[in-house]
């Protein structure tokens, strides 16, 4: 059984267990969700933990996060082959250091203030006190001279914290979000302190070569320190007084998917027969296009759904052959603007159907829900054209979902240029999605486009996914992160490729 229900003494009394490996998220890779019969813990949302659960289970080692439930305590105990150390976060600060500081500062503020950032001391406060929890926690459960990999945006003060508890660790840090420019990241208040708890880090992990190049202007602009290629040069006093200097690594290391695991999905004729249902039930359209995304204002739902519903007004797409599906995750739905953004979205949903939906058929299907794997590789094949629109996105796993999906080498992927994944995708149609026009004509090229010419950028498309997979990933991060370990430290397992 995968998570205990009871978490009785014979877990707590391993809890001063050590590990070589631990890994830092403020997410554990499972929730704790609460309901009548009682609490039941599931694997908890967000690509980043399907990004690392391979590594986790190719090493013995522990995972500190918190179980997305507030004032609860639990001890720690081990699932899937890792030791979980959950992190009571009170209410007060999942609404400050979570909701507040993480979410509605820092996400905006990275995701190039496409919603304003809010600036609260008492947010900023939480965070710094958060933190040091988490750098706490992971300092008590990490051996000697152990590696310890912090994950994200909600924890960059971690690495400095860390280091001063602990300075036999190697630690490394990756950004999942995008680092702004300088004339965007100079608004944060807390500028200085951020940059001063990444430089904490041995290796800081970028998505794109352009947020690295952004994090080592800020390092110069703000601390002046010396910032060439990728790295920077941290000037420290030893501990008789001495001037040294310590290096750190700043690169990029784009993240990836578990690709071999969509295809196998793909090839399961039990998919294969949901995606035929699927169309079907849509009514089997000439065009099916698809959006899959968590409902965030980074996503650049609502400009997609201006672009389709412009297509129909001007009859280049006929509500009768065409139809947008539309996945919107629930998330984040006590912030304020995410409350905002569900209402425009649904009320721009309502009217295109008002406009364009007959009895038998619905111009846009929107979905507001979750659904397993599965049913998200039967959506995949079912769809002719994915659209990803996002106005900033870290990566997008959802565009190399697609593609791993795509084993019968068709379906066209239309991929924003502001998603990093457009830096490895050079075979999709890249758009600009502020450009409505532009996004429309893209729209109908891919609508268009012949057999031969989907199959061949399909192709080109899977080749660059299935080699470069989220082992290649963290396999790659830990190997430049296990080179800045002390020769006697233990190396850090990685996974099969
Ligand atoms: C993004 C972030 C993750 C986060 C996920 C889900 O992918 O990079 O750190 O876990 O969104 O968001 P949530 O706020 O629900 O954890």
């Amino acid at each position: 059984m995968p998570f205990p229900e009871q978490i009785g003494s014979t877990i707590s009394s391993a809890a001063s267990r050590t590990f070589n490996f631990v890994v830092v998220s403020n997410r554990l890779p499972v929730d704790r969700v609460e309901r009548g019969d009682g609490g039941a813990w599931q694997h908890s949302p967000g690509g980043l933990v399907t990004a690392l659960e391979p590594v986790m289970s190719s090493n013995d080692g522990a995972w500190v996060g918190w179980p997305g439930i507030a004032d609860r305590d639990f001890e720690s105990f081990e699932s899937d082959g890792a030791w979980l150390v959950p992190i009571r976060l009170s209410e007060q600060e999942v609404a400050e250091y979570y909701e507040g500081f993480s979410n509605d500062t820092l996400w905006p503020l990275y995701h190039d203030v496409i919603a304003q950032p809010s600036y609260h001391r008492e947010w900023w406060e939480s965070y710094v006190e958060v933190n040091r929890r988490f750098a706490e926690a992971a300092a008590s459960v990490a051996a000697e001279k152990a590696t310890v990999w912090v994950q994200d945006y909600q924890l960059q003060l971690v690495p400095a914290m860390l280091r001063e508890l602990r300075d036999d660790l190697t630690i490394g840090f990756f950004n999942h979000i995008p680092f702004p420019a300088y004339g965007i990241y100079s608004q944060l208040p807390w500028r200085r302190q951020i940059v001063e708890g990444l430089l904490g880090a041995d290796v800081i992990g970028f998505q794109r070569n352009a947020d690295a190049g952004n994090f080592a202007r800020a390092v110069r602009r703000i601390l002046g320190y010396s910032a060439k290629g990728t790295i920077i040069e941290v000037p420290e006093t030893d501990d008789e007084g001495r001037a040294r200097v310590r290096t750190v690594i700043a690169r990029h290391f784009p993240i990836s998917i578990d690709a071999s695991g969509y295809e196998k999905l793909a090839n399961d004729p039990g998919v294969q027969e949901r995606a035929r249902q699927i169309r079907h039930e849509l009514g089997d359209p000439k065009f099916v296009m698809l959006g899959v995304d968590r409902l965030d204002y980074t996503k650049g739902i609502g400009h997609r759904i201006k672009a389709f519903g412009e297509l129909l007004a001007e009859g280049r797409l006929s509500g009768e052959d065409a139809i947008l599906v539309q996945v919107a995750s629930p998330s984040r739905e006590r912030v304020e603007t995410y409350r905002q953004l569900r209402d425009e979205i649904e009320l721009a949903v309502g009217r295109i159907n008002g406009d364009y939906s007959t009895i038998g058929h619905q111009a846009i299907s929107y979905l507001h829900h979750s659904y397993p794997r599965e049913e998200m590789v039967a959506l995949f094949l079912a769809a002719d054209v994915m659209l990803v629109t996002a106005l900033r996105d870290g990566m997008n796993l959802v565009a190399k979902e697609y593609v791993a999906s795509r084993v019968d080498e068709d379906g066209v992927l239309v991929l924003s240029e502001f998603a990093g994944a457009a830096d490895e995708l050079k075979s999709a149609l890249l758009i600009n999605p502020h450009d409505i026009d532009g996004l429309k004509d893209a729209i109908m090229t891919a609508v268009r486009m012949p057999k031969r010419d989907r199959a061949m950028r399909m192709r080109a498309l899977r080749r660059r996914v299935i080699e470069h997979d989220v082992a290649r990933w963290s396999n790659t991060f830990l190997e430049v992160l296990g080179r800045t370990q002390p020769a006697d430290a233990p190396a850090v397992a990685t996974t099969d490729e």
